[in-house]
């Protein structure tokens, strides 16, 4: 079938009772995304004429991460009927009335249904000129999944579901995945026909199958391999499960493709980070959201970038990075933590204990020890020396800073914003700059050193440390 002979339905509007959560169901994050990001990314991969997204429960923050993750689809409502017949049978009439299609239903807590599996499926639809296929599985567990109903030789019968199930019923291992695809018509028909008289009173999607096959129409179950393809979330344990299995996914992709993976067992790798070849992570890697990773770039322990970027060749260790560039060369970590903004260039380095935030520091410059950096613009090859503190926030305010290139700051500085420290300046140990300071001069604001001679020995007699001043003669 051609694209234009496509819809795909993908139901969103259930409660998810089962995740005990505040959030719905098909927003829970999965590699990155929400639940139902992975479905429409599948379906707009298919490239239909229409992709619907039916929903209810919280309906108005489940509409909106629909639409924000792919702002094509179609929303529609479902009404106080309850059940996947219902939601199905709603997205059918908001279709327009000449397409004469099929429709590909898709289940917003199916994640891990991929392009190809989908593919598969429409064309053992067109192949077979069915009236509707439908994935099936067969699974060791199968409670609370419909079963499938097959006659003596096999011909698909319909579905039952666990709640309505006999014991004999309940035995059979094969399972219904909540993949399907219709011809649109007889869809409809069908639709018309089901009602809520069943254990959950609710109007089953899964009863258009028998009614299809009741007017003549052709049905095939088509069982799916590789079960993960279709499991379905439904609990907190189903969630975590789907996660894991997904991650090893990528991560053996991305091995294939030439990243060093030391412990895939503590590595997290979410679904749109970039990783290019010869890049090695190490144990308790978390590469999430949009990050890209280039070559030769050594990542962790213990380290989670955040949509970052990382140039080539980069060392990063033991560090917490959200939207922050790093550039090639340079050398973050250990016990660094970059926030959102910061952007260090090529050869430059965060060092330990270092926390910077919406923070330019140019090519080669160095912040290497015990170090905030908040709303700053550092120049090339300037070092800010240990403990030194950009005071960025004055109580009502953010204000910016400006270090030049080629500046050496002395040790444990505070630089009071806003303030410049111009090109090829220096400041002393413990300096509060204040006031501006020009290129070519060096800054000093710490009182001069008095010594007071004989303190010890008069203010704190009998001590460990006028004993050793005395061993001295002092
Ligand atoms: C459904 C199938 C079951 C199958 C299983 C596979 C039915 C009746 N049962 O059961 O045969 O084995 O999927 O995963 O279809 N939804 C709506 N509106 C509703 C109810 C649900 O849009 O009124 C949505 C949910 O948000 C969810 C999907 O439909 O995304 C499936 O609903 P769920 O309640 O999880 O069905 P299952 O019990 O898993
Ligand atoms: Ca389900």
């Amino acid at each position: 079938m051609s694209n234009s002979q496509l819809a795909v339905v993908i139901l969103a509007a259930g409660q998810g009772t089962r995740m005990r959560s505040s959030l719905p169901k098909v927003l829970h994050p999965l590699a990155g995304m929400p639940l139902i990001g992975h479905v429409l990314d599948t379906a707009a991969q298919l490239n239909p004429a229409h992709i619907i997204a039916v929903v209810r429960h919280d309906r108005e923050r489940v509409a909106a991460a629909i639409l924000e993750h792919l702002p094509s689809a179609m929303i529609v409502d479902q009404d106080e009927v309850p059940g996947t017949g219902r939601a199905v049978e709603l997205a059918v009439l908001a279709l327009p009335a000449e397409f004469m299609g099929h429709v590909l239903v898709l289940s917003g807590d199916v994640p891990l249904l991929d392009e190809s599996a989908a593919r598969e499926l429409l064309a053992a639809h067109t192949r077979e000129g069915n009236a509707l296929t439908l994935l099936s599985t067969i699974v060791s567990d199968p409670s609370g999944l419909g079963r499938i109903l097959r006659s003596e030789t096999g011909g698909f019968v319909g579905i039952v579901e666990q709640k309505d199930a006999t014991p004999e019923q309940l035995a059979i291992n094969e399972t219904n995945a909540g993949v399907y695809v219709f011809e649109r018509d007889a869809l409809a028909r069908a639709l018309t026909r089901i009602s809520t008289n069943n254990a959950q009173q609710e109007k089953y999607l899964t009863d258009a199958a028998s009614e299809i096959l009741a007017e003549g129409g052709r049905i095939d179950a088509v069982a799916i391999a590789d079960h993960w393809l279709v499991a379905g979330v439904n609990d907190r344990a189903q969630l975590s499960a789907a996660a894991s299995e997904l991650n090893s996914r990528i991560i053996r992709s991305w091995q294939m493709a030439g990243v060093t993976i030391q412990d895939p067992a503590t590595t997290w790798i979410d679904k749109n980070a970039q990783l290019a070849e010869d890049v090695t992570l190490l144990p308790g890697s978390q590469i999430l959201g949009a990050t890209v990773v280039e070559s030769g770039a050594i990542i962790g322990p213990d380290t989670t970038l955040i949509s970052c970027e990382v140039g080539a060749d980069a060392r990063v260790r033991r560090t917490d990075a959200e939207l922050s560039v790093i550039g090639a060369g340079a050398v973050v970590g250990p016990f660094s933590y970059l926030r959102p903004g910061t952007i260090l260039g090529t050869n430059g380095k965060i060092g330990a204990y270092v926390e910077t935030k919406n923070a330019q520091i140019g090519e080669g410059s160095k912040v290497p020890h015990l170090s905030y950096v908040g709303d700053a613009t550092i120049g090339e090859n300037t070092n800010i020396g240990a403990g030194t503190i950009v005071a960025n926030y004055d109580g009502v305010k953010k204000h910016h800073t400006t270090v030049g290139s080629h500046v050496r700051v002395g040790s444990k500085n505070v630089l009071v914003a806003p303030v410049t420290i111009a090109d090829g300046s220096y400041t002393g140990a413990g300096t509060v700059v204040r006031k501006d300071v020009p290129s070519g001069s060096l800054a000093v604001n710490v009182a001069p050193q008095r010594n007071l001679e004989g303190w010890v020995a008069q203010n704190r007699p009998n001590t460990e440390t006028a004993r050793a001043a005395e061993k001295n003669g002092d």
